[in-house]
């Protein structure tokens, strides 16, 4: 079993006060940063590139955890390892759910240093892409439409947790299983109980006291 993870979303985070908030993040229990990067085309919304996350990894040790919702993210991997990524997690869906195609994707993600991880949309069926479950470091369930932060918990999703658990234990491997979207206080609980072990957490940790919303996740 996996240790539980918090990995505070900063797409949520006031970036007036960016610094503040980063030394927080540093000295809470979380163990992860989890960066929403979005073109503005793959999802309407558009936030930040390899740019911002220079910024974090000069003053934070956490583990760089990079959500790619773009169009084209093979584009970008490398500028994203030269700031500082520690995980790369794309999207089925931007390669046409093509199980071949994602396989060299996450083979060009390892040959760049970097862990692995698969995540896809709540209406693609996650079944198609057991074949990849061995060579991934984490498989992210998204339990809002991806696009912006602050959305109701889908809570159906939690299916495609408890067959990612199945699958794990089946197999034998060790994947983490993380969710993102609606994380609270109390979605926190069906998510651990389902299976979960990494939860992505924005709008409740910057609008609730970071370090004490990070410990409410944990316990
Ligand atoms: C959606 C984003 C959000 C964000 C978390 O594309 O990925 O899910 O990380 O947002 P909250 O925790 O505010 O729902
Ligand atoms: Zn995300």
């Amino acid at each position: 079993m996996n240790e539980i993870i918090i990995a505070p979303s900063v797409l949520s985070m006031d970036f007036s006060k960016m610094q503040e908030q980063t030394k927080e993040l540093n000295e809470s229990k979380a163990k992860w940063l989890h960066f929403d990067v979005m073109d503005g085309h793959f999802v309407k919304n558009l936030t930040f590139g390899a740019y911002i996350l220079n910024g974090f990894k000069k003053t934070s040790d956490l583990y760089m955890d990079v959500h790619l919702m773009m169009t084209n993210p093979m584009d970008y991997i490398e500028d994203f390892k030269n700031a500082g990524a520690n995980q790369i997690t794309i999207h089925t869906e931007s390669f046409s759910n093509d199980v071949s195609k994602l396989s060299e994707a996450i083979k060009t993600i390892h040959d760049m240093g970097m862990d692995a991880g698969l995540t896809l949309k709540p209406s693609t069926a996650i079944e198609p892409f057991e074949c990849l479950l061995t060579e991934i470091e984490t498989f992210l369930v998204m339990s809002v439409e991806p696009g912006f932060g602050g959305q109701s918990f889908m809570e159906d999703q939690l299916q495609k947790v408890q067959w990612l658990k199945k699958k794990r234990e089946e197999k034998g491997l060790s994947y983490r299983i993380e969710i993102d979207g609606g994380i609270n206080d109390k979605t926190a609980i069906k998510a651990i109980e389902s299976g979960c072990d990494t939860l992505v957490a924005g709008s409740y940790v910057f609008k609730n006291g970071i370090k004490q919303s990070i410990e409410g996740l944990l316990k």
